[in-house]
Formats: structure tokens, C-alpha cells, sequence
């Protein structure tokens, strides 16, 4: 008995001492920029609000395919900031279904492509709980098939979204860290929202609340949080997403949907300027006309205002680095980067070795020989054999 009680601790103190280095709190002196951030709603280089450029930050999330690019196409393709730049939107990529030739399409428009694994696989504690190695096997890698089959540059790809917002600990961070990943925005804010919380590093101790825990608790270098601001709905009740706030307009009521969306914003822009991050998926905009039509008319506005600027969620990292006053900001050069072509393969009756199934693949590469999947990322030929089919 005796001895097991003592082998328990053992082990609970091996595996502590695994962890992380647990992070201390923030040092303003210690933590600068460019490469360190403490956690807080200052604005970075100690702007004031009206020299700060209010980003707004569009994402899509889960997989791309023939129906939600027709979306994309149609709210997003040729807008341009006031500083005649295009703008930006971020898509956090699911693989399952993913058609690259459409992903290589995204990224040719200039938008950003970026992480949401492989699988996306329930239930949701699988992500609360993943090991290092599973979530090397969903990110890591999933970079590696998204620059090989959408033929975009493995560098080009910086930022990860967890399935259902579900934190992992330290562990998506370190996984990040070691693989050169950027940013990271998953984890939700409530408490910061007003003032909100701007982009820090995990170097020290967060401040942020833990909405969907484990957040991380470790002294984790080079990595970003962008956090994502909730939303205050029509009751004051918190939302991460915009398809997940609860009081809201009638579906069919563009003209409260663009109210409700214009007063969320407002709270960043008559504030302390962070991001205004626009979350949403391309379904609720499909199926709901009326917000769809809300959204595109607050981006015509927005659009339209000198100090507003919707960009890539990378570029916002890049402005927080060197954070520059809105003049400066809109004498730079516009983002830059080199349309990619794609050789393009239709790939049909593509086996899995996950499953029974097979997928129909659209790439910009040669056809795998089975349906990419974690561990093989790339779809080669399986070392143990040809998959077991039917
Ligand atoms: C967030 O706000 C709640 C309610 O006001 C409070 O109980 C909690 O301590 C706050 N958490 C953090 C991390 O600030
Ligand atoms: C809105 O919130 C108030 C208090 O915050 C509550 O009394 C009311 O019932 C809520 N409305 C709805 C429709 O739930
Ligand atoms: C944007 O500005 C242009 C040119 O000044 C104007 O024609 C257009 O109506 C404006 N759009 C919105 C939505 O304010
Ligand atoms: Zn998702």
C-alpha cells in the first residue's frame, strides 16, 4: 500500500516535471517588443486610440469546398481598404473534403490560410486532452499537406484554430513553438472585452479568463495569442462567434443584424482600438440572406473609413510587432505575395485507411495514393500494405 502511495507521487512528479516551465507574471520591463507581449488591454507602442488602426479581422472556419467558395467569392473577392490595399480575410482549413484547388484559389486572392486539423474529430475532450504527438500529427503536419496539395508556400501558413474552440492546455502552444507557428485564436475572452485584450505572447503569465479550459499555464516562447472578443448580445450575453450569439435580430431582419454587428464594432473602434474579429461560418451567412446582406453592408462601410483596416489575422501580429501610427500605416506598401499555380488533379475514388471510405480529392499536385490522413499526411503508399477496402 505504502509503496504504492509513494510510487503514485513519483510518477505525478515525472510528469509534472515534463510540463512546462510554469509561466510568472509579466514584467513590463523584461517583456518588450517585437518578440514579447504581456497580456493586456494597452494599446501597443503606447498609441492613443485615434493614431491606432482599427483592424478588423474576417474568418471562415472548417473545410472548403464547392458550395461555401461560392460565398467567399461573392462577399469577400475585390474589396479594398481605404489605403487602396485589398483586404484581408483568415480561413482556419479543416482537411476532411477540403478542395485545394479552391484553397490555392483563396490564397492566389491574397486572403490567409491557416490551421483547424486534420480530423476535426469529436467528441471535443479528444482536444482538450491530446497529446504533443496527436496535435503535431493535426497541425504540424496538416501544414505540410495544405502547401503540398493547395501548392502554397509551408511559410505562408501561420495560424491555428482549434475544433469547437477547445483549448489544449500548453499543449497546441508547444507544438506551435517547435514547428515555427505563429499565432494562435481559439481562446475566447468574456472578461476583456471592453476594454478587450490585444495580442500577447505566453512568455508570462496571461491574464486572460478561461472560457474552455485548459488554457495554458506554461512559459511557452515565440508563440501569439490572438484572442478572440466575444460579442455582447442583445441581452448583454457573451458570444465567441458570430453564429453562436443567442438574443439576437430576427434572421430576417437586415437592418437589426447590421445594428447589432455595428454596435459590436463600435465598442473596439470608440475604445481602445483591438481587433474587431468578425467569426463566423459560411453556412449561417448561406442560409441566413438578410445577415449575409447585414455583413456585406457593414464591410462596404468599414470599407470606406480611413482608420479601419480588414486585414489578414497575420498582419495584425505584424502591425502588433511594430505597431506604427495609422499615417505611417497607410503610407506602407500593401501586403505582397506570389499567386501560385496550380497543376491541377482531379482525383477520384482516393481510399482512406481511417475509415471504409473513399474521397473524391481536388488538388494542385500529383493524386495521393490514399486519402491524407494523420500520420500520413502526405498520402503515400502505406509502409504496412495497401489499405484494407470494403
Ligand atoms: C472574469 O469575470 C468573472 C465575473 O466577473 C470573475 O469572477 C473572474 O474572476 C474573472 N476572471 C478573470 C481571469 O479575470
Ligand atoms: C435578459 O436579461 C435580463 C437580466 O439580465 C433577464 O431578466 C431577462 O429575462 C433576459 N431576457 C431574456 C429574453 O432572457
Ligand atoms: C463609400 O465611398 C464611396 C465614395 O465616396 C461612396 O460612393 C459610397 O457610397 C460609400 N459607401 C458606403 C457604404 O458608405
Ligand atoms: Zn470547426
Amino acid at each position: 500500500m505504502k509503496w504504492s502511495v509513494v510510487l503514485l507521487f513519483v510518477c505525478v512528479a515525472a510528469a509534472v516535471a515534463d510540463e512546462s516551465v510554469l509561466a510568472e507574471d509579466c514584467d513590463e520591463e523584461l517583456c518588450k517588443l517585437p518578440d514579447c507581449r504581456c497580456s493586456s488591454t494597452n494599446i501597443p507602442g503606447g498609441l492613443a486610440p485615434r493614431d491606432t488602426p482599427q483592424f478588423v479581422t474576417v474568418t471562415f472556419d472548417d473545410g472548403v469546398n464547392n458550395q461555401n467558395i461560392l460565398t467567399y467569392r461573392e462577399v469577400l473577392y475585390g474589396r479594398k481598404n481605404s489605403n487602396n490595399c485589398p483586404a484581408g480575410a483568415t480561413f482556419y482549413v479543416s482537411h476532411e473534403y477540403t478542395n485545394y484547388q479552391f484553397v490555392n484559389e483563396l490564397y492566389n486572392q491574397g486572403y490567409e490560410i491557416a490551421l483547424h486539423s486534420i480530423s476535426h474529430q469529436t467528441p471535443q475532450t479528444y482536444w482538450a486532452t491530446a497529446s504533443y504527438d496527436a496535435l503535431k500529427e493535426e497541425f504540424a503536419d496538416q501544414r505540410v499537406l495544405t502547401a503540398h496539395f493547395a501548392n502554397i508556400p509551408m511559410d505562408a501558413i501561420k495560424g491555428v484554430r482549434l475544433p469547437f474552440l477547445q483549448m489544449s492546455g500548453d499543449t497546441s502552444f508547444k507544438v506551435m513553438s517547435d514547428f515555427g507557428l505563429v499565432y494562435d485564436c481559439s481562446w475566447i475572452t468574456n472578461n476583456y472585452s471592453d476594454p478587450a485584450l490585444w495580442p500577447y505572447t505566453l512568455k508570462y503569465k496571461s491574464i486572460q479568463d478561461c472560457v474552455v479550459p485548459p488554457c495554458p499555464t506554461g512559459s511557452i516562447p515565440n508563440t501569439w495569442v490572438q484572442p478572440m472578443v466575444s460579442w455582447t448580445d442583445l441581452n448583454n450575453t457573451k458570444c465567441a462567434m458570430a453564429d453562436t450569439c443567442y438574443y439576437i435580430p430576427e434572421l430576417d431582419d437586415e437592418a437589426g443584424w447590421f445594428q447589432f454587428i455595428l454596435s459590436n464594432f463600435e465598442r473596439h473602434y470608440f475604445g481602445n482600438r483591438a481587433p474587431f474579429g468578425y467569426y463566423v461560418h459560411e453556412w449561417y451567412l448561406s442560409t441566413n440572406p438578410a445577415v449575409k446582406a447585414a455583413f456585406m453592408r457593414f464591410l462596404d462601410v468599414i470599407n470606406n473609413l480611413s482608420d479601419v483596416f480588414m486585414v489578414n489575422s497575420a498582419e495584425v501580429i505584424d502591425w502588433v510587432k511594430d505597431p506604427v501610427p495609422i499615417n505611417q500605416y497607410r503610407e506602407k506598401a500593401c501586403k505582397s505575395w506570389i499567386p501560385s499555380f496550380c497543376p491541377a488533379s482531379s482525383c477520384g475514388n482516393v481510399p482512406a485507411t481511417h475509415n471504409q471510405n473513399s474521397y473524391w480529392m481536388q488538388v494542385c499536385n500529383v493524386c495521393p495514393v490514399v486519402y491524407p490522413w494523420l500520420g500520413n499526411p502526405l498520402g503515400l503508399e502505406p509502409a504496412t500494405g495497401p489499405p484494407e477496402l470494403q
